[in-house]
């Protein structure tokens, strides 16, 4: 098959597509022929080799979190999903560098994965699963409901997040470029600020939570009462941020196939719009232009790659 991969740590021109074997499925896992896949800044965060702590990876590696496809093998210990049935999932990749998502086939773990919704495509359905469930489960912990005030930055994530806080009752502040203003309030958004032009600490105050997505960790204890709370999914609050009446923490995704349901249902009721940027192919040329447009960090919703 093929599929996009580093053989060294460095900038987007190390990726290229090769051929690879398909991968075997283990018992508890399904093989996804890939339609589409997504980009995420942690993508390149990887391939930097910015993330050796977290993944301690042996080369050559498939990088890729996301996958929308149509199952064609399934492992001895597989119950709910099929083959024929079109799914998505945030799959892990694992220490030997394989499972990544940029590749035609994907063996993914059942209990990650989601039947895709049918009134969405793969390319829409292949933004969702880390984007989206990384928007859902900090803003579960942030503990965002009806009579909350929170600020959230307007990102691949972000478009996410806003329409969930909205969903959950929340009255959401945002920031983004003036251009995209019209947009995010189009999300649902009910204040955004020009981060270019505008400081937060001027215009927000006795917020209860901030989904902090740039690492403006300061700017977001700032804005917060002393009962608020601060989860940045893109930092490390140091010890004198954390000392404080707030709480202040780090926040990462735990991908499970329960919440990409859920996100789905909300899809199939068209309560959360699905925002595309730019559209790229699985060749070497295409994968490293989709890294150097997310690298951009102005992308407007999620990058995909169009696999098949
Ligand atoms: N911990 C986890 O589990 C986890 C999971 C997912 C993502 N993340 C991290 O979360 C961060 C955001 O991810 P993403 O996918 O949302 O990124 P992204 O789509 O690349 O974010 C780019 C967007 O950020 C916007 N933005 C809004 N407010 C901003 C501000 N104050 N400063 C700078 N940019 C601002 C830009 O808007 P304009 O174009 O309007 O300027 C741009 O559209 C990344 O660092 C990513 O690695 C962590």
């Amino acid at each position: 098959m093929k599929a996009a991969q580093i053989n060294a740590y460095g900038d987007a021109s190390q990726l290229f597509v090769a051929e690879l074997p398909k991968p075997t499925v283990a018992a508890d896992e399904v093989l996804v022929e890939t339609y589409a896949t997504s980009i995420n800044p942690i993508d390149w965060k990887a391939r930097e080799g910015m993330m050796q702590k977290m993944f301690p990876w042996k080369f050559p590696v498939v990088l890729g979190w996301d996958v929308a496809g149509v199952i064609t093998e399934v492992g001895a210990d597989v119950k709910t999903f099929k083959v024929g049935d079109e799914v998505f999932a945030r799959p892990d990749i694992y220490q030997d560098g394989t499972r990544g998502s940029y590749a035609e086939y994907v063996a993914v773990r059942e209990n990650q994965l989601a039947y895709k919704p049918a009134n969405i495509d793969f390319k829409q359905a292949a933004a969702v699963p880390l984007a989206g469930m990384t928007a859902l489960q900090i803003l579960r912990k942030l503990e965002v409901g009806p009579g909350k005030k929170v600020l959230i930055q307007a990102g691949g994530v972000g478009i996410f997040a806003i329409q969930l806080a909205k969903l959950m009752g929340a009255y959401v502040a945002t920031t983004a470029s003036a251009h995209n203003a019209e947009f995010v309030k189009g999300l649902g958004a009910d204040e955004v600020i020009d981060y270019h032009t505008t400081k937060i600490t001027d215009v927000l105050h006795d917020y209860d939570a901030v989904y902090d997505m740039v690492s403006a960790i300061d700017e977001g204890i700032a804005i917060l009462k002393p009962t608020g709370k601060l989860i940045t999914i893109s930092g490390y609050p140091t010890p004198e941020q954390q000392a404080g009446p707030q709480t202040v923490e780090s926040g990462y995704l735990a991908a499970t196939g329960e919440d990409l349901a859920y996100l789905a249902d909300l899809i199939r009721a068209d309560k959360l719009q699905i925002v595309l940027d730019e559209e790229f192919p699985l060749t070497t040329e295409g994968i490293q232009a989709a890294h150097r447009r997310s690298e951009g960090h102005h992308a407007k919703g999620k990058i995909v790659v169009r696999v098949r």
